[in-house]
């Protein structure tokens, strides 16, 4: 029977993840869920994050905090995206086993693995071959944070388990131009495209390269149940989360033009850069331990823009 009671940290609690882990935690029944924001506490700062965790001595962390963007902010911003990261997650983790956490989830990203991995993406394909350059730094950051957390479990016996989600959107998502990931970067083209009456929206690329998204209160779900249900012994260093279901970016924008009821066209631009033509996690792992995903892509789209219209479009 697990402890209701038991004190959790949620570190970036006001972040896509973070807030969707809070929803999560809430509805399973946790009432005893601790955070700061950004503006009162600085997690790159130690002596703050470990002065914080000397008066809370939270007994599970949830580590949600990190500099995330999308390809633009990588490589304008490399410094930040290493630094920042290292800094946040070295305290964080340091913390964690400094003042006797019981249980600590990393949140890592499917970027960790090799820019040419074999398909779908095994947990075992980390550190085979050369990551993607455009982000590099921020998954050197995380592959940094994955190698601490098995350290800290085999030479202090912490149970410290660090997961890979794949691609992410949802409630509270990131639709500034400049960091926005695919899926709030196309929900607010198509928006803009249909309030200016525009009779078409261009797209990248050929349309072709395939991709995998999760609903961010799914990743949520499987965090907790991760939390509830699994030990870092069992899993290795790391354990992919994902929907293990991919759609072609034509087929995404078609889904996203849909959703907002854009009645224009969609048009390709084949002169610009298509990327990896395939990224899809091996969710195996975690469909044996008995999590699989729950939200369809069409109806998480719904969900995403109802939230967008709400509360940030301009
Ligand atoms: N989004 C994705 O598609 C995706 C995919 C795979 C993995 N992930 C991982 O999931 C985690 C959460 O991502 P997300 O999408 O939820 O990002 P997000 O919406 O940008 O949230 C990140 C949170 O971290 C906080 N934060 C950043 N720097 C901080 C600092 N120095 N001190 C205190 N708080 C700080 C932010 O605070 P403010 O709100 O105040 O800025 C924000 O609440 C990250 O580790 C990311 O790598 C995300």
């Amino acid at each position: 029977m697990i402890d209701k009671t038991i004190k959790i940290y949620i570190a970036g609690h006001n972040g896509m993840v973070g807030s969707a882990i809070h929803r999560n935690l809430v509805s399973r029944g946790y009432g005893n869920i601790v955070f700061k924001s950004f503006s009162q506490l600085d997690l790159r700062n130690t002596s703050e994050v470990f002065a914080f965790f000397s008066k809370e001595k939270p007994d599970w962390i949830i580590l949600a905090a990190a500099k995330v963007g999308g390809i633009y902010a990588n490589s304008t911003y490399p410094v930040e995206f290493l630094l920042d990261n290292l800094k946040i997650q070295n305290n964080i983790i340091e913390a964690a086993h400094k003042y006797g956490s019981k249980k600590m989830l990393f949140l890592g990203s499917s970027c960790i693995y090799p820019k040419l991995a074999a398909q779908p993406i095994k947990e075992e394909c980390l550190l085979t071959s050369k990551l993607e350059p455009t982000n590099e730094p921020y998954a050197i950051a995380k592959i940094a944070g994955i190698k601490l957390c098995a350290a800290m479990n085999r030479q202090y016996g912490t149970n410290f388990i660090s997961v890979m989600p794949t691609n992410l959107y949802g409630i509270n998502d990131n639709y500034h131009s400049e960091n926005a990931h695919v899926i709030p970067m196309l929900i607010r083209r198509f928006h803009e495209a249909k309030l200016n009456n525009s009779d078409h929206v261009k797209i990248w690329g050929t349309g072709t390269p395939k991709r995998e998204f999760l609903f961010a209160d799914d990743l949520a779900d499987a965090c907790i149940f991760v939390m509830e249900h699994i030990n870092a012994s069992d899993v290795g260093e790391i354990i992919n989360i994902g929907s293990g279901e991919e759609c072609t970016i034509l087929e995404l924008a078609h889904l996203i033009k849909d959703t907002i009821g854009f009645s224009g066209e969609i048009q390709l631009d084949p002169t610009k850069p298509d990327g990896t033509p395939r990224k899809l996690l091996d969710v195996s792992r975690l469909t044996a331990l008995g999590w699989s995903y729950k939200t369809k892509l069409k109806d998480g789209l719904k969900i995403a823009y109802k939230d967008f219209y709400e509360n940030f479009r301009s």
